[in-house]
């Protein structure tokens, strides 16, 4: 692939902003809120119903300036036009990236290959729509005659992490009296634990691959169809306990699947972006149509912010250029994702395979090597259960890592004075971590002199907060296309392609080789290194 690419380290921006670096690396955030009493208000932005204060951040106007114009020389604008345009801007695999279209409301229109996508997607809405209403009504009856009670969805990855994290999170919103599972792993525990106390009769499963390939998800389908075949006995049965999520059609006849019973989606949307295409049926059964569509809608209005909002009020792009900030010039290797809000528990899963499938590359859009760092790290819990756990770390650690706070005005379960003291402790831990205690302030507390240096706190350590109303499926749709956006702003100011994934690859062909090796009675001559070689020698011989 021959790309006109720019020479990132080589763009004055960049070499501005290694020389800026090195004039403010030491710049406290103590010195920056006292010299500026409206910094917490100006360095602030509002969008689509989110507010971003990134004052704690270790930046100057300056600074911001210079990532701006980086913005510029990087040629960003262009990359945002042209994933909107339709073009094929996944280079490694020749594909639109188009998960914008997802959540593209009716009557507009996006081409790929001389066809509007959109009339297509809105195709599938109104099948996921017809289907939920059934299953949610009990219209959509088992084998024996039974309403659907259970729904399990059986997919990996992008096709598990999406639909876990938004039925976690908008778990308030779903129709309590049916049960939703997630399998995912290929370790039977978890087909076992998930289906123990289900009835077949009453159980759906949702087969979810974008290959409909995939070794995990398919045997796990498998183990499925013997599961519900053991007590429904009858072949027939498979047409009322099973559906597919899938871009093929043909592997999903092939397992047995009424392709009528297949939810579509397309080779645009890619696994880890396509919670908002059929592989949120689930979730579309959870929360039902209109809570779904509301859910679309809050990401359509982020993509429209982040298409047409100038850079310096751009919330995806301000976030990402604060990650290039720091894992570029700081050398941060992590960032913490830190919901204050239970139903977010699954937040920093899901967006780990986000973040690091996507930007987790060495390789440039020319097939050169990068000569800096790409995606970071991402990681965290939900508060307050990490303050208790790693933030001991964050605050006086040798590390840096820039955190994001993401918290509701509004709790969905308000329970006497939890969520006043749910938030008083998210502020608190921004505020620590960015301001600290100085030793003159410890030994003030008449802490004794001895103790001072493990008492006191450097600060400076940044962190942005994101601050929403209320966690409702419009929260969650803006939530999720704000990170997206801003992974899409750092792999493209980085020219790496954010949406393949090779780098998964390798560890899969080597199981595939693995897999007879392991089986009862093998005999196969063992060609691997020496740790390998033994390793299997060991299990076969423990397993017999
Ligand atoms: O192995 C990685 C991956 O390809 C992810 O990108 C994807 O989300 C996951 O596997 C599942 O793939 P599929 O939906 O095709 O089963």
């Amino acid at each position: 692939m021959t790309t006109n690419i720019p020479q990132l380290t080589q763009l004055a921006a960049w070499q501005a902003l290694e020389a800026h670096y090195s004039k403010i690396r030491e710049l406290h955030l103590r010195k920056l809120f006292a010299d500026d009493p409206q910094r917490g208000i100006r360095m602030t932005v509002e969008a689509a119903g989110i507010y971003l204060d990134y004052s704690k951040h270790r930046i100057t106007d300056e600074t911001l300036r210079l990532l701006l114009q980086l913005t510029e020389e990087s040629g960003l604008r262009a990359r945002i036009d042209a994933m909107f345009q339709g073009e094929k801007i996944n280079v490694t695999e020749k594909r639109a990236v188009l998960h914008v279209a997802l959540r593209t409301p009716k009557g507009q229109s996006i081409v790929v290959d001389g066809e509007d996508v959109v009339p297509q997607v809105h195709t599938v809405l109104d099948k996921m729509a017809d289907f939920s209403t059934r299953v949610r009504s009990g219209v959509w009856k088992g084998h024996t005659g039974k309403p659907i009670r259970n729904i399990i969805n059986i997919g990996i990855g992008g096709s598990d992490l999406g639909p876990v994290m938004a039925y976690e999170a908008l778990r308030q919103y779903s129709q309590r009296d049916l049960t939703f599972r997630f399998i995912s792993n290929i370790d039977g525990t978890d087909f076992a634990e998930a289906t123990r106390d289900l009835d077949a009769a009453e159980t759906l499963f949702i087969i979810s691959s974008k290959t409909f390939t995939t070794l995990e998800t398919m045997t796990n389908a498998h183990t499925a169809r013997d599961w519900t075949l053991k007590t429904l006995k009858e072949a027939a049965a498979v047409a009322r306990h099973f559906v597919a999520v899938s871009t093929n059609a043909g592997e999903v006849g092939r397992f047995g699947i009424d392709t009528a019973n297949m939810f579509e989606f397309w080779d645009w949307v890619g696994g880890r972006y396509s919670m908002n295409s059929a592989i949120g049926l689930s979730t579309r059964i959870a929360i039902g149509p209109d809570n779904f569509r509301a859910l679309l809608d809050g990401a359509h209005q982020m993509d429209e912010h982040f298409r047409t909002a100038p850079f310096e009020r751009n919330l995806p792009v301000l976030m990402g250029l604060l990650g290039i900030w720091y894992n570029n010039f700081f050398g941060a290797e992590t960032l913490a994702v830190l919901p204050y809000e239970q139903y977010l528990k699954r937040f920093p899963a899901y967006l780990q395979q986000l973040t690091m499938e996507s930007n987790g590359k060495r390789i440039m859009l020319d097939g050169t090597e990068v000569k800096y760092q790409t995606g970071p790290i991402y990681w965290g819990e939900p508060g307050t259960n990490g303050q208790h756990s790693f933030y001991q770390l964050i605050h006086q650690g040798t590390k840096l890592i820039p955190c994001d706070f993401i918290g509701f005005v509004q709790s969905l379960n308000s329970l006497g004075r939890h969520h006043d003291l749910l938030m008083a402790n998210m502020l608190a831990q921004a505020e620590a971590l960015a301001f600290g205690k100085t030793p003159q302030e410890a030994l003030a507390e008449s802490i004794p002199a001895w103790l001072v240096p493990h008492r006191c706190f450097e600060g400076n350590r940044p962190s942005s907060v994101i601050l929403l109303e209320r966690l409702t499926p419009a929260a969650l749709g803006k939530l999720v296309a704000l990170y997206e956006h801003s992974v899409f702003t750092q792999g493209a100011i980085w020219s790496i392609d954010s949406f393949d994934q090779w780098g998964v690859e390798l560890g899969k062909a080597l199981a595939a080789r693995i897999i007879p090796e392991l089986e009862k009675g093998s005999n196969c001559q063992l060609m691997h290194d020496s740790s390998t070689n033994t390793l299997i020698e060991r299990y076969n011989r423990s397993s017999e």
